[in-house]
């Protein structure tokens, strides 16, 4: 508990120093924008199929502005309606761990972040459509995986233990998100508006990401036998939902096939293909798909599969492989 403390309170100095609405002029998309490389095409597949292609450049850069306007969309949402909504529970709510002041108070450092970066994701897409014409449309609420994760745990856990499991679906929340940003910083060119506005964002993850790896590893090793069986029972479902569901992005490419012409059997056909092309068209055991690395990391360093019943769950859930080694305390 000192140790967590003692970082807490350092972590809201280094807040107030680094954190970028505390400390930055926000960045606004700027006046000319090379709609061509607005949005990578790996993370796009069915920008580059053929029959996508062969419509001209406009309809591409319009698959593009729209899985951009998705992209700001959910990031919009979730970092207000779930990250936010969450640091706030977690700075004034009460759970079966005890919790510093020091440590609520980053919650609501946290929660500042993150409905900055709502807010700016919403202005990103407001200046997006200004420069293109393009309507964004309705955009993202509770159906991309994460919140349909959310709220299928809110409906099966025990309300008894429902306020702890809200705080480990926010540990790997912000595990993922932080490593999902990343990897697209990574491969996203640096001259280009989507970088900055990522890298801007990855400013601040960066510090969440630590933080809540540290209060993963305090929830799990205070809580009581009986909360820790029922939270490692509830993770195999969570990560399912969360890191397997692909339903929502499939309606999302259909829609935007829809839009540009193609009648529903052909869209199917162009969003298998594309994917196909893109991924190969086997799925990789769980243990082996390359979004739950990073997310393995928050397992290890809470320790979270060094409890045997959890474990196990994992193992016969397929999310962690039989011979995968235990973590090893590494002290502090
Ligand atoms: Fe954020
Ligand atoms: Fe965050």
């Amino acid at each position: 508990m000192n140790t967590f403390d003692t970082f807490a309170q350092r972590y809201l100095r280094e807040w107030d120093k680094r954190a970028t609405v505390r400390t930055q002029q926000r960045w606004r998309l700027p006046a000319e924008i090379d709609v061509g490389r607005l949005f990578p095409l790996d993370f796009q597949p069915i920008a580059r199929h053929a029959a996508v292609v062969a419509l001209g450049e406009k309809a591409v850069h319009e698959v593009l502005v729209r899985t951009l306007y998705k992209f700001q969309g959910e990031v919009a949402h979730l970092e207000m309606a779930i990250v936010g909504d969450l640091c706030g529970k977690l700075a004034g709510g009460a759970f079966s761990f005890p919790l510093p002041a020091s440590v609520r108070q980053v919650a609501r450092t946290i929660g500042v972040d993150e409905f900055y970066h709502s807010y700016l994701a919403r202005e990103f897409i407001a200046d997006l459509s200004q420069r293109t014409g393009i309507d964004p449309g309705p955009l993202p609420g509770w159906t991309y995986p994460l919140a349909t994760a959310l709220t299928a745990l809110r409906r099966d856990a025990d309300p008894a233990i429902l306020g702890d499991a809200e705080i480990m679906v926010l540990c790997f929340a912000e595990n993922f998100v932080t490593e999902e940003l990343f990897g697209l910083v990574k491969n996203t060119p640096k001259d280009t508006a989507f970088h900055v506005a990522l890298r801007e964002h990855l400013v601040d993850e960066g510090r969440h990401q630590i933080f809540f790896q540290m209060l993963m590893r305090h929830i799990w090793q205070e809580i009581d036998e009986s909360t820790r069986l029922a939270l490692g029972r509830l993770l195999p479902g969570f990560l399912d939902a969360f890191i397997l569901e692909r339903e929502s992005g499939r309606a999302f490419d259909l829609g935007i096939l829809g839009l540009l012409g193609f009648d529903r059997i052909r869209s199917l056909e162009i969003a298998r293909e594309s994917y196909v092309a893109a991924y190969g068209g086997q799925q990789p055991r769980k243990s082996a798909l390359f979004a739950i690395k990073r997310l393995f990391n928050l397992v290890r360093v809470a320790r979270i599969d060094a409890h045997g019943p959890t474990r196990e769950a994992l193992v016969r859930s397929g999310w962690i492989d039989d011979q995968t080694p235990v973590a090893r305390d590494s002290g502090g």
